[in-house]
């Protein structure tokens, strides 16, 4: 009932003749996955490369950040509207890297939210804990904190329209992957948080993606768990045969 989603996140990679190169690649990997959403999250300069590669396919472009405010003097930042005029549909919101070296909060998370809501893209917003948080047992404390002080904030009608991503820093870019069970014990604590603010239906219907480390060689034990509804992809999602074995796993 839900419908899985598949985003991969560029990061700070690409330029945009290695985006049209990708796409020309990828999409007929992926021509025949109809039953599930596929994104990729791409570099600002990359959008326009990456909305010219895929016009037409089932294959949907965003962002990995947006500001808060629809224009102004705000050197270097690009604003939702800005987003969806060049063709995007999703942005990343709160990725621990933006928390970890920029500065995110989770009161920026919820502002950078309703932004994006308001421009009419689908905001992928991202919760996660660090090492030593899981290691002395506040990983559920710490996802609370994060929920409570973003997610939150949003109204019924705007939570519906968003996707989280679960990612437990420690998984990041490091190759340790969750395991099925502790990614799968997350996510429900994460729908349980859903559940107590905004209802057993929402919980039920709210997308919660996995991310950290995965590959196509544990998405598919990954996509058993009931709760995980899709992955947020980092590296595996720059070559477009690994992403495309993600996508088709
Ligand atoms: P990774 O990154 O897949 O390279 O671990 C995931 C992410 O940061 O979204």
């Amino acid at each position: 009932m839900r419908t899985p989603l598949m985003a991969g996140n560029w990061k700070m990679y690409k330029t945009p003749a290695e985006t049209t190169a990708f796409f020309q690649d990828f999409l007929p990997m992926v021509a025949d996955a109809k039953d599930r959403e596929i994104v990729l999250n791409v570099p600002f300069v990359d959008i326009a490369a990456a909305v010219a590669g895929t016009a037409g396919s089932n294959v949907g472009i965003g962002g990995q950040n947006l500001h808060w405010e629809t224009e102004g003097a705000y050197t270097g930042e690009i604003s939702g509207p800005m987003l969806r005029a060049a063709g995007c549909h999703y942005v990343v919101i709160g990725h621990s890297e933006r928390r970890q070296y920029f500065g995110e909060t989770d009161a920026t998370v919820l502002k950078r939210t309703v932004s994006a809501l308001a421009a009419g893209l689908t905001p992928i917003v991202c919760v996660g804990e660090l090492l030593e948080e899981r290691e002395s047992g506040r990983t559920n404390q710490v996802l609370q904190t994060q929920f409570d002080g973003g997610i939150a904030g949003l109204s019924p009608e705007q939570f519906a329209k968003i996707v989280i991503a679960y990612e437990p820093v420690w998984a990041i870019g490091t190759g340790k992957t969750a395991t099925p069970e502790i990614a799968g014990e997350t996510h429900q604590a994460i729908r349980a948080m859903v559940a107590a603010k905004f209802g057993a239906d929402a919980a039920g219907a709210v997308r919660i993606l996995y991310g950290g480390s995965v590959k196509p060689n544990n998405i598919k034990e990954l996509m058993a768990v009931e709760d995980i509804d899709g992955g947020l992809v980092g590296g595996a999602s720059l070559e477009a045969a690994s992403f495309a074995a993600i996508v088709n796993f």
